[in-house]
């Protein structure tokens, strides 16, 4: 258990994996490599079934530590700032659902590691960006490749070029949140959707690796990547659970064993 990011499993097998380092949860060296342990703890458990990142009631994450990163030189940076990256890698090859509750700020660092998740639900209050050029850097743990890919470049060059930020509305307009709710409820709606996933057949860890692996591929390779996972599928115990479920029962009832 870090001191900055904490991880705690409820009974339907949600991770939370917790931000907490006040007033902001800036995000220094420590809380960038605590982030990656609690990752791969996930990854490793096999009673975790979906993933909630939360910052807590009132922010997100406002970036990276600009104190910190005042002091950082160029060579101390090109040393350690792959290792950043890396953190957020072991997020989003998470073979879990994972799904990012944003309440406040989520910018910089903080918005890239949204980014990082499957989905992001964000309270209305929320507002997103990178605003790294403001600082006189770019953004360095995916802001310009994983927010190109999900928003399309155009919309992403505005907000990178910019550092404007935007709100939970305008960003749910583009896709770059999912869906926008109260900051009361916004950590309830996402443990909610967490909890569906996590009841979910094995065949979703399938689902979410012909997605996110086949997105890098040229067609051809995408598509042979799926057919083996889609054969795959067919090896685990709740593909039989589903289609007798289906043939017994009729759609939608079969519960799952995660085999
Ligand atoms: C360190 C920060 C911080 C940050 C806020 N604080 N953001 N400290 N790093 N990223 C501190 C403030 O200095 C202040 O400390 C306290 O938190 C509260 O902040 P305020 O500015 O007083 O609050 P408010 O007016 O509500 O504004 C909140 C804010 C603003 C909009 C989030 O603080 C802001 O613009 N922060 C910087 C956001 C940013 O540029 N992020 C990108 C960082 S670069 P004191 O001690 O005065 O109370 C990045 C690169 C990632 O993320 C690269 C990854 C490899």
């Amino acid at each position: 258990m870090g001191e900055f990011v904490t991880v705690s499993v409820d009974e339907d097998g949600v991770a939370t994996i917790r931000l907490d380092r006040a007033p902001v949860n800036a995000l220094n060296r420590q809380v960038w490599a605590e982030l990656g342990e609690a990752a791969v703890r996930c990854g490793s458990d096999d009673d975790v079934r979906a993933v909630v990142i939360w910052g807590g009631p009132k922010v997100f994450a406002a970036g990276a530590d600009i104190k910190e990163m005042a002091e950082t030189s160029f060579t101390e940076m090109y040393a350690h700032g792959a290792g950043l990256q890396e953190s957020l890698r072991e997020l989003e090859r998470l073979p879990q659902v994972v799904i990012a509750a944003i309440t406040g700020y989520a910018l910089g660092g903080g918005c890239e590691i949204a980014l990082a998740a499957d989905f992001r639900f964000a309270a209305d209050d929320a507002k997103l960006g990178q605003p790294e050029i403001l600082l006189g850097i770019i953004p360095g743990a995916g802001g310009t490749q994983r927010l190109a890919r999900l928003v399309g470049i155009q919309k992403a060059k505005h907000l990178v070029y910019s550092g404007d930020s935007v709100t939970a509305g305008e960003a749910a307009e583009m896709g770059l949140v999912d869906t926008v709710t109260t900051a009361d409820d916004v950590y309830e709606e996402a443990m909610a959707a967490a909890r569906r996933y996590a009841r979910g057949p094995y065949a979703l860890r399938m689902a979410k690796r012909a997605l996110d692996e086949g997105a890098e591929l040229d067609l051809d390779a995408a598509l042979r990547l799926e057919s083996t996972l889609f054969a795959a599928s067919f090896a685990t115990e709740d593909a039989r659970t589903g289609m007798r479920s289906f043939i017994e029962e009729g759609p939608g009832r079969a519960r799952f064993s995660q085999r």
